[in-house]
């Protein structure tokens, strides 16, 4: 037997599911599985990474000034107070680590994103799951399981997978309820896809308590390339920039993130479209008879009678080559979770799942 072994708790872990890419037997399939945008990068995001072809040798970036600079003018936030990691996950896995550690509580909600519970365990942390109301974020429960143990508080706003958000009153609430060794962290990895929401940077700005997260594999097209970024009161972006490796993100990633978040025209076309096919997609599933509450995401939760339901329903959309995703990891097993792709996609989908349920009841 080794002696070998990894800090406690490790190995509890349960491995993060991603969404599948592949059917067997099926050559060409829609990936509707990881809230990918249909549309790709801004075309400025693709030269700029060709171009980087040439510079591969040297090194990056190691503060990310430029990529900084252009997310402040974008976002109107103050660039000194941002940090880029490895995608928004770096960002929470640094949280973590600096915040969270053995005998302390990391809070994260009943349908919540995978990687906080992760992250809370990789650094020794016991996460604490608190109900939802309805698979929609609820403060006063979140409130109540405070103690003095709890470190950090992961809210992600609109939240995956459900698709739901709450009002920026109920996360101040909150932020102001929180005990005062906690933080929030509001996870906006969907935020560019709510029309005039600032993903909860005003609430930064207005407490010392209070961290955002944001990404750049949603609507910026970029989840290859890993680049995310957090913004947060000077003592927290001090701490994390201390654990944070001096080339954690490469050249081609921050110079694409920054054509990319400059590209301000490309991102209301991806905003625009997937508002307005989100809409379409979650009618003509209603129509079908599989309601959704509804969506400020570039997904739907699709809900149907029962887990087996759901199930001989993705079963049958794989052998259509649409490959939806199953979220019983989240605790919903009779839902599945689908991207809002192009429109042929959401034609596709939303057909697809028309046969299925014909056939079904
Ligand atoms: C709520 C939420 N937060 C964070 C992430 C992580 O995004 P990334 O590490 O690609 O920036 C995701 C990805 O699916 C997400 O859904």
């Amino acid at each position: 037997m080794t002696k070998i072994t990894p800090q406690p708790g490790i190995l509890d872990i349960e491995l993060y599911q991603g969404g599948a890419s592949h059917v067997a037997g099926v050559a060409n399939v829609v990936k509707l599985s990881s809230n990918e945008n249909p549309f790709g990068p801004s075309d400025a995001a693709k030269d700029v990474y060709r171009k980087l072809a040439f510079e591969m040798h040297r090194y990056p970036s190691s503060d990310h000034t430029s990529l900084r600079a252009a997310i402040g003018a974008v976002h109107s936030v103050d660039p000194d107070r941002v940090i880029c990691g490895a995608g928004s996950d770096e960002i929470i896995a640094f949280l973590c680590q600096a915040y969270a550690g053995p005998g302390t509580q990391v809070i994260h909600t009943e349908h919540g994103f995978a990687m906080y519970r992760i992250s809370a365990m990789a650094a020794g942390a016991t996460p604490v799951e608190v109900p939802e109301r309805e698979r929609v974020t609820d403060v006063d429960a979140i409130l109540a399981a405070c103690t003095d143990k709890t470190r950090l508080v992961f809210v992600a706003n609109p939240n995956n997978p459900t698709g739901t958000m709450v009002g920026e009153s109920e996360l101040a609430r909150l932020a102001r309820g929180l005990p005062e060794q906690a933080m929030l962290v509001i996870d906006g990895a969907y935020a560019e896809f709510v029309e005039g929401y600032d993903g909860g940077a005003g609430l930064v700005d207005a407490n010392e308590n209070v961290v955002m997260t944001r990404t750049f594999s949603k609507i910026y097209g970029l989840g290859a390339l890993r680049i995310g970024w957090g913004y947060g009161p000077r003592h927290v972006v001090d701490v994390l920039n201390r654990i944070r490796g001096p080339f954690n993100v490469s050249q081609p990633a921050l110079a694409a993130a920054e054509a990319a978040v400059k590209d301000v025209a490309w991102t209301n076309k991806c905003r625009d479209d997937n508002t307005r096919l989100r809409a379409w997609l979650a009618e003509a599933l209603a129509e079908h008879g599989v309601p959704s509450d509804t969506s400020t995401a570039n997904f739907i939760l699709a809900r149907f009678a029962s887990q087996d339901e759901a199930e001989a329903c993705d079963g049958f959309l794989k052998s259509e080559g649409l490959i939806v995703r199953r979220v019983a990891g989240y605790k919903l097993p009779n839902c599945l979770r689908i991207t809002v792709g192009d429109e042929a996609s959401c034609r596709q989908v939303a057909h697809a799942v028309g046969k299925f349920m014909e056939q079904a009841r």
